[in-house]
C-alpha cells in the first residue's frame, strides 16, 4: 500500500482528485466506484473544477457507487443517489444512463444485490474504487465482523453507523437501519483502491487498519492485501501511525 500525506483536507481533497483525473485520462472509458459520505465531497468539487475549466471529460466514465440505503428511494434527499447528483454528477457530464447505485427502493433485498453485482461484471468490473472510512473501520456499509468474500449484499447498520450518519438527516429524521452494499470481495476485485480519510476522528481507525493485523474485525484492514491500494489522508489523520 501507498500512503500520500496532505496538509489538510483541501490539500488531500486536490491529491485524491489528480489521481482520479490521470485514471479518466488514462481511459477516457474508465470505470469509476464512488463514495459518498462527508470526505469525497472535496474530491468532488475539485472534479467539477477542472471539468469546467476544460481539464477532464467525463462523457464515457461510467460510475458505480458502493452503496444505498435499503428504502429510500432515488428521489429521497439522503439518498446517495441524490447525494451523488447534489455533489456532483449535476455538475459534470457523467451520462445518466452511466450512473450506478444499488437500488434502494427495492425491498426484495436479494434481487436488488444480484442486480447489481451484474451490472459490475457487464462494466467490466472497476478500473478506480474510491472510498472513505468509517469510525469502525466500515468501506461501503461494510460493517465489522462482515465476511470478506461477500459481493453486493444487505446489512443491518451497527448503531455507531446510524448515529454518525444521523448528522446527514434532519431532527427528528431517522436513519435508515438497513443498507445495500458492495461486498468486501467487490471492493477488492477492483484494479486501483483510492481512500480518503482526514481529521483527528479518523487517526485511531486508520491507525488499527493499517498497522493492525488484517481482521473481519476492521474491515477496511483487508486493503493491506490490495495490490494497488492508495491512501491519501491528511496531517491529522496520518497522526498515529508510524509510517
Ligand atoms: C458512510 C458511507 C461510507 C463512508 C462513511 C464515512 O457510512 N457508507 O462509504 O466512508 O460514511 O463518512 P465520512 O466521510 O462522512 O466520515
Amino acid at each position: 500500500m501507498k500512503i500520500i500525506r496532505a496538509k489538510d483536507y483541501y490539500d488531500m481533497s486536490r491529491k485524491a482528485a489528480n489521481i482520479i483525473s490521470a485514471q479518466v485520462i488514462m481511459k477516457p472509458n474508465a470505470v469509476l466506484g464512488l463514495a459518498t459520505g462527508g470526505t469525497p465531497v472535496g474530491t468532488y468539487k475539485q472534479l467539477i473544477e477542472w471539468y469546467n475549466k476544460g481539464d477532464i471529460d467525463f462523457s464515457s466514465v461510467t460510475t458505480i457507487n458502493l452503496d444505498e440505503y435499503r428504502g429510500l428511494p432515488r428521489d429521497h434527499e439522503q439518498s446517495y443517489w441524490y447525494f451523488m447528483h447534489e455533489n456532483f454528477f449535476n455538475f459534470v457530464n457523467v451520462q445518466e444512463e452511466n450512473i450506478f447505485v444499488p437500488d434502494g427502493a427495492n425491498p426484495d433485498s436479494e434481487a436488488a444485490c444480484k442486480a447489481y453485482d451484474q451490472v459490475i461484471h457487464k462494466a467490466g468490473g472497476i478500473d478506480l474504487q474510491l472510498l472513505g472510512i468509517g469510525t469502525d473501520g466500515h468501506i461501503g456499509f461494510n460493517e465489522p465482523g462482515s465476511a470478506f468474500e461477500l459481493e453486493t449484499h444487505c446489512v443491518d447498520l451497527t448503531d455507531e453507523t446510524i448515529k454518525s450518519n444521523q448528522r446527514f438527516f434532519g431532527e427528528g429524521e431517522e436513519v435508515p437501519k438497513q443498507a445495500y452494499t458492495m461486498g468486501i470481495k467487490t471492493i477488492m476485485q477492483a484494479r486501483k483502491v483510492l481512500m480518503v480519510a482526514n481529521g483527528e476522528d479518523k487517526a485511531e481507525i486508520l491507525k488499527k487498519a493499517f498497522e493492525g493485523p488484517v481482521t473481519p474485525a476492521v474491515q477496511a484492514s483487508i486493503l493491506q492485501m490490495h495490490p494497488d491500494f492508495t491512501l491519501v489522508a491528511d496531517e491529522a489523520a496520518l497522526s498515529l501511525l508510524d509510517l
